[in-house]
């Protein structure tokens, strides 16, 4: 099962990250898939705030993981591999899939990169620029518990927006009653 989101700009970005966030437990894996620009970190931006993570989270690209206390008492690992040359070779050296292996929530920036190391079971969540503002979401679980997580976040949905204020279009979802227009 496929699911295919579109924001209209960063904070339902952001609130879809923190929807998700919310249900994340130790050992889950985010694998996020798109262009610079695309609105990964944003998204990882929600996913720390659904968890509890009041410190500011900017992109990794220069330190390639940051590691960040959530209220839960695990720890987000948040990953950029776009620098990252030999690609899977390099991942292992900076411990990626140890990081991965960890009783933490893993979030991977270019995860087609280091791609060998993603665990079996993982959400993957691919997103593409359809314009300025817009940014087309899919997220593809791979296994069980991402399966179970992506069913999860999309059956709160409709209510997690409302009480952040946001509307989403949502498409090929006939399991999902259309939010109501709030407005923001
Ligand atoms: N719907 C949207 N969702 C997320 N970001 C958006 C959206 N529309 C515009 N943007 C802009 O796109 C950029 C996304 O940046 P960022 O999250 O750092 O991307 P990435 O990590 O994929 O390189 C930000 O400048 C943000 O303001
Ligand atoms: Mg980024």
């Amino acid at each position: 099962m496929q699911q295919t989101l579109i924001t209209h700009n960063e904070n339902e970005t952001e609130a879809l990250g923190a929807a998700l966030g919310r249900l994340l437990h130790a050992g889950d894996v985010l694998a996020l898939v798109g262009d610079l620009g695309a609105g990964k970190t944003c998204l990882t931006r929600g996913v720390a705030r659904g968890l509890g993570i009041d410190e500011p989270v900017t992109s990794p690209t220069f330190i390639l993981v940051a590691q960040y206390s959530s209220a839960a008492g695990f720890p987000l690992y948040h990953a950029d591999c776009y620098r990252l040359e030999q690609a899977a070779a390099e991942a292992l050296d900076i411990g990626l899939d140890e990081m991965l292996a960890d009783d933490g929530v893993s979030v991977v920036e270019w995860a087609e990169r280091v791609e060998p190391l993603l665990p079996a079971d993982h959400l993957r969540i691919t997103l593409a620029v359809l314009d300025d503002n817009r940014r087309e979401l899919t997220f593809e679980p791979h296994g069980p518990r991402a399966a179970r997580l992506l069913r999860d976040m999309l059956a709160r949905l409709p209510r997690e927006l409302s009480i952040a204020n946001v509307q989403l279009s949502i498409d090929n979802s006939p399991e999902i009653p259309s939010l109501p227009s709030i407005g923001h």
